[in-house]
């Protein structure tokens, strides 16, 4: 007799999207906002120049929205995209994309093994992170594979810290999302996991330090509008920039020391209560 599976844990997420990949883009297009949300969080990443010379690294890629709102912002970059989900992937690959964008299939916890080694000008990690085994390590490894003074993008769900958002959270999770996937799915155990896995990932604070904890800087976190607001966040940083680089740059410009220290601490847009 086959075991009946039982609820999607961390570590199995990846394959649990291989059966779902062929409904997402239709479940996530009709999540107003999905996908401007997603070019916010690019556009948030300050990338300059249009992109041009930059190498970009999607991590937890999907079938590409990410990847989409990446080229969005930085439309002459070189884009790499990667995912652990086959099926995802194959998804993604069914889209138009100009041949500066890359499709990697592999596991995000340890990117080396699929030849990511960096350095990138920018990381996106778009819904990626609460499905983690190792986060911390995770964080350590995107830091790693940044140059020095690149920005990371975690655009992410967190409402921990805020009764009124774990409220709306639970509402429009019964109420809409994991009906819909009943009836466009045809199960929900992927969206009953999302959205117990958002109920117990990281509060905005909370990640705000894990960020730093792994070494990154100049950390800001923003929400989105819609009923998303307080809910789906951008969470910023940047590995902080090579010292001696950054003495030189100084030197040159002649600018006041002091006044080019970056302002300290963490920059969080408070939930509501
Ligand atoms: C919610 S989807 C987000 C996809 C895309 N970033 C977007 O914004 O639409 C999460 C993706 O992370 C991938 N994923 C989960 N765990 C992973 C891992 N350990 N390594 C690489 N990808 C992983 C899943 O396969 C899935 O495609």
């Amino acid at each position: 007799m086959t075991p009946k599976p039982g609820p999607i844990e961390r570590g199995g997420v990846a394959r649990s999207f291989d059966a779902h990949a062929r409904t997402y883009d239709k479940l996530v297009g009709s999540n107003p906002g999905y996908h401007a949300h997603l070019r916010l969080s690019a556009k948030r990443m300050g990338l300059p120049d249009r992109g041009r010379g930059l190498r970009l690294l999607d991590v937890g890629c999907g079938t590409g929205a990410s990847t989409a709102a990446l080229l969005d912002a930085a439309p002459e970059a070189e884009i790499t995209a990667v995912d652990a989900s086959a099926e995802m992937l194959a998804q993604a690959h069914r889209k138009t994309w100009p041949r500066t964008v890359r499709f990697v299939h592999g596991n995000a916890e340890n990117l080396a093994m699929s030849g990511i080694v960096g350095p990138y000008d920018g990381i996106l990690a778009a819904y990626l992170l609460r499905n983690l085994v190792h986060q911390d390590a995770a964080l350590r490894q995107f830091h790693r594979l940044l140059r020095p003074g690149a920005p990371l993008a975690i655009h992410e769900y967190s409402v921990r810290d805020s009764i009124r958002s774990r409220i709306v959270w639970t509402t429009v999770c019964w109420g809409l999302i994991i009906p819909m996937a009943r009836i466009q799915a045809g199960s929900t155990d992927l969206y009953r996991y999302l959205w117990r896995s958002a109920l117990q990932f990281d509060g905005v604070k909370t990640l705000s330090e894990r960020l730093a904890s792994a070494g990154f800087e100049d950390i800001r976190v923003q929400t989105v509008p819609g009923w998303q607001q307080h809910i789906v966040h951008t969470f910023l940083g940047r590995r902080p920039a090579d010292p001696a680089a950054a003495q030189a740059m100084t030197a040159e410009a002649d600018v006041d020391p002091e006044a080019a220290t970056p302002a300290d601490g963490i920059e969080v847009t408070k939930p509501p209560a």
